[in-house]
């Protein structure tokens, strides 16, 4: 092999910290993209090269080391150092945590969820469930959004085996939730005396607890409607789930099922149905006949 020689062209590291030498790669490897096909399919092929004569050496050092005792100690010890660690994951010499493996496959969706006007957010891996976040068009339930968030699960799911669920969080509540407190209800016997109508203008999502249940009151377009405050398809609260105003749809913050705000009918399981409580209006007061959930 012939001795390199440095180029004043060729940019050298100044550090050997892990993020200077990993901004080098990435520099090199965004102009190697620019490159015509053909210089550009030299110049992987030559990367590809230098990695396995890297991993075969880097692998037979690890192997000696963990036959000794003593070296495989010493081995631990490397692999606290970030910077050996990201070479052995790199040359797959070492798993990554569960954490980051799901961070790099999520970094293979984005391209597409970013495309579509969406976007995913790790919140943390605990146990064998990955929570995540949605934005933008993964949110709601149109046709596409379904589609973007099955892409991520089975993108999940599919790559990362100790992985067996995938929750989405709920974003930030929706701006149109009112707190009970900020405008005060009381409960009566039946028909039970909920916030008044100037509490609960077009696009209102508010819930009220009464003596016999949690109750959801959704103003969509002027019309009201009381449902019991429970996604049929876990029992969670629906209450800072996100109400698309314009389209009348209400979607659960907890795994995304989709109801219209007006019928409390499920759009992601037709044949289900919020359950709905009797609503009256007298003397600019909204009153609702709630009962109590059936074991
Ligand atoms: S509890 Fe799962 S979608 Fe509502």
């Amino acid at each position: 092999m012939t001795q390199a020689h440095h180029n004043d062209d060729v940019p050298q590291p100044s550090a050997d910290d892990l993020e200077s030498l990993a901004e080098l790669v990435d520099q090199a490897t965004s102009e190697v993209q620019k490159l015509d096909d053909d210089s550009r399919t030299l110049a992987l092929n030559l990367k590809r090269a230098v990695e396995a004569f890297h991993k075969a050496g880097l692998t037979r050092i690890v192997r000696r080391l963990k036959d000794d005792p003593r070296g495989k100690e010493l081995l631990f010890e490397l692999a606290d150092d970030p910077l050996v660690y990201a070479l052995f994951v790199m040359h797959g010499i070492i798993r990554a945590d569960t954490a980051t493996r799901v961070t790099q496959v999520l970094e293979t969706v984005r391209p597409y969820l970013h495309s579509h006007g969406g976007d995913v957010e790790l919140v943390e891996v605990r146990g064998d469930t990955v929570y995540v976040r949605l934005h933008g068009a993964c949110n709601g339930c149109s046709q596409s959004a379904v589609t973007l968030r099955e892409g991520v699960e089975e993108a999940i799911l599919g790559q990362i085996t100790e992985i067996k669920q995938v929750e989405v969080l709920p974003n930030e509540p929706s701006p149109a939730l009112i707190t009970p407190d900020a405008i005060g209800v009381s409960s009566g016997s039946d028909w039970v005396k909920g916030p008044s109508l100037d509490a609960t203008p077009p696009g209102t999502l508010l819930r009220f607890d009464t003596d016999v249940a949690s109750v959801l009151i959704v103003n969509f377009d002027n019309r009201l409607s009381a449902f019991r405050n429970t996604c049929i398809h876990k029992g969670l609260p629906l209450d800072s789930g996100l109400f698309d105003v314009d389209a009348g749809i209400l979607t659960c913050p907890w795994h995304g099922f989709c109801y219209d705000a007006h019928t409390g009918e499920c759009i992601t399981a037709p044949e289900a149905q919020l359950e709905s409580f009797p609503l009256r209006v007298e003397d600019g007061q909204i009153w609702v006949r709630p009962t109590k959930q059936q074991s």
